[in-house]
């Protein structure tokens, strides 16, 4: 038994705001040195009152739509996300209530920040190759900037809100080949939001901080090492994957990632100039931006990569 993806799909909030919208707004910073140290040219930022469960909800419907699958006949659902709409219910809770899919079907949200719809999607697997399920919604959605903070210059200029989605169903074939889940904990410093729930208040500090020089060093190292993890398991030369799908960052990092593994620039599906860092949205909205536009095909190798807090990482290979 496999776990195979049979439809994917992605929406994103409003429209892009450039790096000059944000320097208008307020924030010290330019064009050219956002674009010449990251690569994001541009954003989607979402409208306040817009939620993680809004988004994903769309993206959903869209993958839903490219499987041919009735939202009745998902057993699971599986959402990754670090801004969740409420502390709780899940926004997987929420997204099965939203969808009209059926009820008593298994929902839960995944929180390995940037590596979460990795992580999401490797859990699905399991769930689907034990026997135990048989159609999966994957769904990575975020409203990453409501915990940016909008005085420091070196993080609100690098990430974006969005999701995306995939279908992932039982099949007799390939499917998944290999995936890897990692974490490193005593990392945790490096990129967090150390803000506390306590006594119905936010105490401490309730925005992203980060050391973005160790983040970058740490990213490319685990994302080279995983990538080669599973071709190896898999049985899969790097270098003969069709598409590398790396987790959208920084193009710097993709591009080193990409150098390291040996695998042609040209191979690298890149949407951060447009998107900017959706954290576990990332991921699926390229992957979904690549098969809707013809790139990915049917039987191709493609491989996904996440890192970020925690520190989290992974790789999933799979055969479109
Ligand atoms: O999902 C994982 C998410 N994290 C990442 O992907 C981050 C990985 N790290 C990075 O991408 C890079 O470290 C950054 C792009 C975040 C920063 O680049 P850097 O080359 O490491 O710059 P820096 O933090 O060392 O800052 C260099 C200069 C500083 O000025 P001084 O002290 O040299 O005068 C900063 O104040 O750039 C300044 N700076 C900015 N200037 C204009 C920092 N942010 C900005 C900005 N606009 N937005």
């Amino acid at each position: 038994m496999y776990a195979r993806v049979t439809g994917t799909g992605s929406c994103l909030p409003g429209k892009p705001v450039s790096n000059d919208d944000l320097a208008a707004r307020g924030v010290d910073t330019s064009d050219e040195w956002i674009v010449s140290r990251t690569g994001i040219r541009s954003r989607f930022l979402a409208t306040p009152g817009t939620t993680s469960s809004e988004l994903g909800l769309v993206a959903a419907q869209h993958a839903l739509e490219m499987a041919g699958v009735a939202a009745s006949d998902i057993d699971l659902i599986i959402v990754a996300t670090s801004t969740p709409d409420f502390i709780f219910p899940s926004t997987a809770c929420l997204i099965q209530n939203k969808l009209g899919s059926r009820k008593g079907a298994a929902a839960f949200d995944v929180q390995a920040v940037c590596s979460g719809f990795v992580y999401a999607l490797g859990i699905a697997e399991k769930f689907i190759r034990s026997g135990s399920h048989s159609k999966a919604l994957v769904i990575g959605a975020e409203v990453f900037s409501r915990i940016l903070d909008w005085n420091d210059r070196g993080t609100c200029v690098l990430f974006g809100d969005g999701a995306g989605a995939v279908v992932l169903e039982a099949a007799d074939n390939p499917g998944i080949l290999a995936s890897a889940l990692h974490a490193d904990g005593s990392q945790n410093g490096i990129l967090n939001v150390p803000g506390q729930v306590c006594g119905g208040q936010v105490t401490g500090d309730p925005f992203l901080r980060m050391d973005g020089q160790a983040v970058f060093k740490f990213a490319v190292r685990v994302l080279s090492e995983v990538a080669a993890e599973v071709c190896q398991e898999a049985g899969v030369e790097t270098n003969t994957v069709d598409w590398l799908i790396p987790h959208q960052a920084n193009i710097r990092i993709l591009d080193a990632t990409a150098k390291k593994l040996g695998v042609d620039r040209s191979k690298v599906i890149v949407t951060v100039d447009r998107h900017g860092n959706t954290s576990a949205a990332s991921v699926p909205l390229a992957l979904d931006e690549a098969v809707r536009d013809g790139r990915i095909r049917r039987g191709q190798k493609v491989l996904l990569e996440g890192v970020g807090g925690g520190f989290t990482w992974g790789a999933t290979l799979l055969e479109f």
